[in-house]
């Protein structure tokens, strides 16, 4: 290797060293945040380390590592999926549904295994995950392929995609793992994870899944694992393939080692005596299905000890070992009596399917989600038509399809209203710029005169991120909208004087009495006073939602000079838009929907009306532009004596600074206090400037 120093000021041997550490190190933090859910350094730190890492391996291409982090997350698509022949094949299971199946399961290993009536045997028993299974191969402890279970001969090779999972460890370091160890699981996605999921591809028009297992399945078998690695997908080991050695004679025995090794294993499981024993433990996980976040359909039972497994073998292509104990459909068929389109906070028009009651799973359901009106189109779902209702977990429950041999004679294509059906305006489907496609969603462009933006926009404003006005729920939103006594956001504040001229009194309202009006009134008094960000945030402007509401308290920092330069960026060729769309964290799409928002004069009056006769809006620290460290990159380190870390970096963002966790070529500062250590060194090493506490304080003013 050569001693000649590189643009970085790193030699080759300094630079493999680095990098090397920066591996080890970037490993552990994905471990700390994916699996343990425990990070130990901020996002923005930890975007440091890989900043650097990408930084250096560019400059030293031939020092690229294969366990490098920049191959795990967003690598290049691979060719099509290669084949993988299993080493062991994987089986399925044969099922269980009624409570004498289980018995007969029991019996005919006690038969078989030639047991005496008093003779125990253990069996476990765990929830039937619903995902897709894979075979995880481990040498020398790394991960050295991934394959899905195929035809149970051959699977699929997505190793590169599994490789970017948190759940699943890339390397295992345990003195007692084995030389050869195949771990074998499911791959899913949280009922939550799944949502957020389908509501993003919805809003980028994209594909929506029918339910988390497809949804699973469909983020693993991407050509690209960048997309797999964007998709929340999670893992639990309950089986294994080839094995050298195994750390256990007992299944519980194994998982349990699984676990200690660092894989996920289910909480759930447990060793059961008899049958009475196995179908507690089924109902009692069947109680807990609704609330696991994720979809089961059954429990799994399997012999414990792994020396009875091996007599027991296998028949055709399942153990006699292991069964599979399905709960009761959570999927039925009904009619669907009628399509009903909810219209929500921006417009967007949601197709709802009005169901004859039909039981799925235990719980009646008559109503189910059509997602949008392309997916109504894809599946020709038509009034009249016996359709196929699936309830998983908590999921909203959908409709997946149609029965076509009992499609009525006269049931025609269902055509999806052009108009609004709460305003009678027209609602149209947005192209979307970058992509030239059309939104999936449909939108009421009615704005504040639909009354159902209207009252849906009131709820949003007294939500718990915004007014977080107590005892003013949906409901109480609800009804008094239709009551009209509430119609726009002023009229909460002038409620209570209204009410006390009114002969009709909120406290002779039925569910209403002194007390709770009382309360009310006061929780609303306690809202006068709001910051900026919430205020902007309640607004419920399109694109603009927590975060990008404090990003443009921070550039505005009072509501008049927020108010003033909206009214000004109406016209997107002031200067006053030219202003907004700089602010770092505002591209156009946000800027055009602030814009237009407040180009609305409806809008600009109800705005206006609140921060001039209601409201004391507290100012915002603005962040200087023109500050002697504006647009820096600092890093602080070492013990800080005048201020707290928070303080620090609070200070330095107000003043226009960036705050890095670590040093590196784009640091323009560092700020050294007592014990400084290797971040002063890199500092050192970069030439990057370095300067004291008292010197920051100097530097900046104060
Ligand atoms: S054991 C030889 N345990 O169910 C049997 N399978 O119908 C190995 N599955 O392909 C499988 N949860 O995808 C086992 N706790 C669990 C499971 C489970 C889900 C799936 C797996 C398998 C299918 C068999």
């Amino acid at each position: 290797m050569s001693n000649e120093k590189n643009k970085s000021g790193l030699t080759q041997q300094e630079a493999a060293a680095e990098l090397e550490w920066l591996a080890e190190e970037i490993a552990r933090h994905d471990e700390a945040y994916y699996r343990e859910d425990a990070p130990v350094i901020s996002d923005a730190e930890y975007d440091a380390l890989r900043q650097r890492n990408e930084m250096l391996e560019a400059e030293f291409p031939d020092l690229v590592r294969a366990d490098s982090p920049s191959k795990r997350v967003g690598a290049a698509p691979s060719e099509k999926f290669g084949k993988v022949r299993h080493a062991v094949p994987m089986l399925s299971l044969g099922n269980a549904f009624a409570d004498e199946d289980v018995a007969e399961f029991v019996g005919r290993i006690r038969r078989f295994l030639k047991l005496g009536d008093d003779e125990p045997v253990a069996i476990t028993a765990e929830p039937k995950i619903d995902g897709l299974s894979i075979n995880l191969r481990y040498e020398n402890g790394k991960l050295v392929q991934a394959a899905t279970r195929g035809d149970g001969q051959e699977g699929e090779n997505v190793t590169r995609n599994c490789e970017t999972i948190g759940d699943i460890p890339r390397m295992v370091k345990a003195e007692d793992f084995p030389a050869v160890l195949e771990v074998r699981g499911e791959i899913f996605m949280s009922h939550k994870d799944f949502a957020e999921l389908n509501e993003r591809q919805s809003q980028a028009g994209a594909k929506v899944f029918a339910n988390p297992r497809n949804a699973a399945a469909g983020s693993l078998r991407q050509l690209d694992p960048a997309i797999t690695a964007s998709r929340p997908l999670r893992f639990f080991a309950y089986a294994w393939g080839q094995v050298e050695r195994l750390p256990a004679d007992t299944q519980m025995g194994v998982i349990e080692a699984f676990g200690r090794w660092g894989f996920p294993i289910n909480p759930l499981m447990t060793v059961c005596n008899g049958v009475d024993d196995l179908l507690a433990h089924y109902h009692a996980i069947e109680e807990q299905r609704a609330t696991l976040g994720y979809d089961i359909d059954g429990v799994v039972y399997k012999v414990n000890r792994l020396d009875l497994q091996e007599r027991l073998g296998f028949v055709s292509r399942s153990p006699r070992w292991a069964i599979a104990h399905k709960f009761a459909a959570e999927k039925a068929t009904t009619i669907l009596e009628g399509i009903d389109i909810q219209v929500g906070r921006t417009g967007a028009l949601t197709p709802v399917a009005r169901l004859k009651p039909v039981t799925v799973g235990g719980v009646v359901v008559s109503n189910a989600t059509l997602h949008n009106e392309d997916e109504i189109a894809r599946k020709d779902i038509r009034i009249g038509d016996t359709v196929i209702v699936q309830r998983a977990g908590d999921v909203i429950p959908q409709v997946l399809g149609h029965v076509p041999d009992k499609r009525p004679a006269d049931a025609v294509p269902y055509e999806f209203p052009r108009l609004c059906p709460a305003c009678g305006s027209h609602a149209v489907r947005e192209v979307n710029e970058k992509t030239g496609k059309a939104d999936a969603v449909r939108r009421c462009t009615g704005g504040l005169i639909c009354p159902a933006q209207r009252v849906e926009r009131l709820k949003h404003f007294v939500s718990r991120n915004a007014f977080d006005i107590e005892g003013m729920g949906d409901k109480v939103i609800q009804e008094f909208y239709e009551d009209g006594l509430i119609q726009s956001p002023q009229d909460i504040f002038t409620l209570a004087a209204r009410n006390e001229r009114s002969l009709k009194k909120l406290k002779d309202r039925e569910g209403w009495g002194e007390t709770s009006a009382k309360n009310l009134f006061a929780a609303i008094d306690e809202r006068r006073n709001v910051s900026l960000d919430r205020f902007i945030f309640a607004l419920g402007i399109r694109h603009v939602g927590e975060t990008t509401a404090r990003v443009l308290a921070r550039a505005y920092g009072t509501a008049e000079a927020f108010l003033d330069a909206m009214q000004a960026a109406q016209d997107d060729a002031s200067e006053a838009y030219q202003e907004l769309t700089n602010i770092d964290g505002i591209g156009n799409v946000v800027a055009d929907a602030v814009a237009e928002f407040f180009a609305e004069p409806h809008n600009l009056a109800v705005v206006r009306e609140l921060a001039d006769q209601h409201l004391d809006i507290q100012p915002m620290e603005a962040v200087a532009t023109d500050s002697p460290v504006a647009g820096m990159t600092v890093v602080f380190t070492g013990a800080l004596e005048r201020m707290t870390r928070d303080e620090a970096k609070a200070m330095a963002e107000r003043l226009g600074a960036k705050v890095a966790g670590s040093v590196s070529k784009k640091t323009d500062l560092v700020v050294a206090g007592p014990g400084a250590g290797s971040k002063l060194k890199k500092a050192t090493e970069l030439g990057v400037e370095v300067i004291s506490e008292d010197d920051w304080f100097t530097r900046v003013g104060g």
